[in-house]
């Protein structure tokens, strides 16, 4: 197991934006400092490292396994998402070198309902430190703000632990389980709705 500042293996540098990034490296700045930027190109190396983690497969809806050019696809369906408003994807970044930690994306926007599902994949280098709950604040700010969403939908499989504390540290309450949801492929699974209104303290 690695320890704080300690590089795990597999850890490497990428070039993004012309500045040279830290992935796959143990990743223990400190979580304040982290920020949402929109995800181009250049990202897809990080994201790429991510798609090969068990809870990655487990309990996104990236298919397992993921097929040749599956990171290119995926980057397509969300530009097209972002050029007819229906789909958002940002990275989450840290400090001037700008290291991957992961992503927090709107897999679907309606924008006439006010309605948004949101998620995050935090890279397994970057566990456990508090960035996926920082990343889902900002995340919940923007869609309130930015783009004046109502109501704000996660959806958790029951045994995702991790993601339930992170949900409710953001102020998403629990609705109900819906059962033996159509996950992915062969997997279907009790899920968990999640949700925070506009209107909630
Ligand atoms: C779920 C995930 C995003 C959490 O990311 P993270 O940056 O480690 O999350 P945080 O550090 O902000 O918080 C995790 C919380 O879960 C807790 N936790 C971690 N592992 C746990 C476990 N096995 N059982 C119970 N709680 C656990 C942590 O202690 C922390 O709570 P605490 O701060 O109150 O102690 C990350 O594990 C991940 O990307 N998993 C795979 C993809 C995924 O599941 N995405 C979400 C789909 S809904």
């Amino acid at each position: 197991m690695s320890l704080p500042g300690e590089r795990a293996k597999g850890g490497g540098r990428l070039s993004i934006g012309g500045s040279d990034i830290a992935v796959g490296a143990y990743y223990a700045a400190p979580v304040s400092s982290i920020r949402l930027e929109p995800f181009v190109q250049d990202h897809l190396g990080g994201f790429r490292e991510m798609l090969n983690d068990p809870d990655v497969l487990r309990f996104t809806r990236m298919p397992d396994p993921a097929p040749d050019g599956f990171d290119r696809s995926w980057f397509a369906a969300y530009e097209q998402g972002k050029a007819d408003g229906t789909r958002m994807n940002f990275a989450i970044v840290d400090g001037p070198a700008r290291a991957f930690l992961g992503i927090a994306v709107a897999p679907s926007i309606d924008t006439a309902a006010g309605e948004a599902e949101l998620g995050y994949v935090v890279a397994p280098w970057a566990r456990r430190r508090g960035v996926a709950t920082e990343a889902l604040r900002q995340l919940t700010t923007w869609a309130f703000t930015d783009l004046a969403m109502v109501r704000l939908q996660l959806l958790i499989d029951v045994s995702n632990e991790p993601s339930k504390r992170v949900a409710e540290r953001c102020g998403y309450r629990l609705e109900g389980v819906l059962r033996s949801l159509y996950f992915k492929q062969d997997l279907r699974s009790d899920t968990e709705s999640w949700s925070r209104l506009a209107g909630d303290s």
